[in-house]
């Protein structure tokens, strides 16, 4: 699908968020390998999240929709019982999906074949094999053991200590829940913070954990089943905050969005670049803090995004991108390798689109050096079915002078369906 954007005089509304992608998944994970029946509400209605639902429920999980609106599961926990799955596991473009189910697959007394779209067949599993390997488990990939489908014969596992080579929290999450059926202690050390959500889920279900500074330790656990509300995603909230901030004559609301510090590092970022924005806190949701945000049209200014700040805004880089590109000065981003292994290459796919744009914008091995301010022009964009970068687009497009047509926008539906409409609600928007 073509989508065509086209700048707005006036960007002014309410935005309403889709449960966050990361603590859905999570909510769904545990719950499904807990004692007991819980509520799941504000379930994210993305591609990704539904690709977990639909695996929980070939491993045998009876999961329902509660209601007529969307987002209300009622999840049955299997107590750690999966069964045997009768077909090979689709995990469509989600990464979450695939690495932390292998964590859980890999302890369960059955085979199982985990694969996906063509984006997620090439993204990297060494990561999460050769660790899942020395705990005992026996898993195979393509390719050498480094990519997708992988073959899983679960069995007995053992707990290691483990210094992660990269900061990724899907890593970290595959691990501490291979952790939670394997004898010993399962300890992870991270070289930076990245998203906490399954080590303060796994808490407040009563797992047995420990956390000091970058360092998880799990032991083998039962969950309690636990009713969770999953707060709006503050990545899904950070392509309004960028539209805005970066707009001459905007101001949105966005309610109930997730303030989990590991994500935080968006808000941070906009702020250091001069970005006028209004945090209110919420109510604490299984753990998480939540909050309001107001942000309003701003004078913005360059920034450096480099370091441990990386991994908390990571998915937020693109349309960051997008804001560097109104911002006075050199905005240098560095130490994001990390990107190019996401949904598409991000440090590419964006200094190439961007760069179509009018952006002056220099690709780096490990990031980018975007020069501002400039006039970015509307055209025609690839959105190499990347659903972040299709949304940093079409964010770039409003602000542009121009049409601007952006192919493949239903990738957004990934993790954010219902953002054209959004989009359409807050401006004066067509489709192509
Ligand atoms: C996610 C972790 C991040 C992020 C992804 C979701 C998660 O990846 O980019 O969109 O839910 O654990 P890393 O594994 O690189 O941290």
């Amino acid at each position: 699908m073509r989508q065509r954007v086209l700048p707005s005089p006036r960007l002014e509304g309410t935005v309403v968020l889709p449960g966050d992608k990361s603590i859905s998944h999570r909510s769904a994970i545990l719950n499904a390998l807990a004692q007991g029946t819980a509520t799941v509400r504000n379930y994210s209605p993305g591609a990704d999240c539904t690709s977990t639902l639909r695996c929980l429920r070939a491993l045998g999980v009876r999961i329902q929709q509660e209601g007529a609106a969307p987002g209300t599961l009622v999840i049955e926990g299997a107590n750690h019982r999966l069964q045997e799955p009768a077909q090979v596991l689709n995990c469509g473009n989600s990464g979450t999906t695939l690495r932390l189910l292998s964590g859980v697959l890999a302890s369960q007394p059955f085979l199982s074949i985990l694969t996906g779209d063509a984006s997620l067949r090439s993204r990297p599993m060494a990561r999460i094999i050769a660790p899942l390997q020395q705990m005992g488990a026996s898993i195979q990939g393509r390719k050498g053991n480094t990519l997708p489908p992988l073959v899983i014969r679960g069995g007995p596992l053992s707990g290691i200590e483990y210094q992660m080579p990269v900061a990724s929290a899907q890593l970290k999450s595959c691990l501490l829940l291979a952790g939670l059926l394997a004898s010993g202690t399962t300890v992870v050390h991270e070289l930076a913070p990245s998203r906490d959500h399954t080590e303060q889920m796994l808490r407040v279900m009563g797992a047995r954990i420990d956390l000091r500074g970058r360092s998880a330790a799990v032991r083998a656990s039962e969950l309690q089943a636990t009713d969770i509300r999953v707060p709006g995603d503050i990545s899904a909230a950070a392509f309004w905050l960028v539209a805005a901030a970066a707009h001459p004559n905007a101001r949105l609301r966005i309610q109930g969005v997730g303030l989990n510090p590991t994500r935080t590092g968006v808000l941070d970022v906009l702020k250091a670049m001069g970005a006028v924005i209004t945090v209110s806190s919420g109510p604490e949701e299984g753990g998480e803090p939540t909050g309001d945000l107001v942000v309003e049209s701003s004078e913005l200014r360059a920034t450096e995004i480099s370091g441990e700040l990386v991994p908390n805004v990571q998915d937020e880089i693109p349309v960051l991108a997008v804001a560097a590109c109104f911002a006075r000065g050199t905005t240098t981003i560095r130490n994001a390798e990390e990107l190019r292994v996401k949904e598409s290459d991000r440090i590419h796919t964006t200094v190439t689109e961007l760069r179509h744009m009018g952006a002056d914008i220099e690709e780096l091995k490990d990031g980018m050096l975007i020069r501002g301010p400039v006039k970015l022009n509307g055209g025609a964009c690839r959105g190499y079915r990347d659903h972040r970068l299709v949304m940093a687009l079409a964010v770039a497009g409003l602000l542009a002078q121009g049409e601007t047509v952006i192919e493949g926008g239903e990738h957004a539906d990934v993790s954010y369906p219902g953002f054209w409409e959004q989009l359409h609600a807050l401006t004066r928007i067509g489709q192509a």
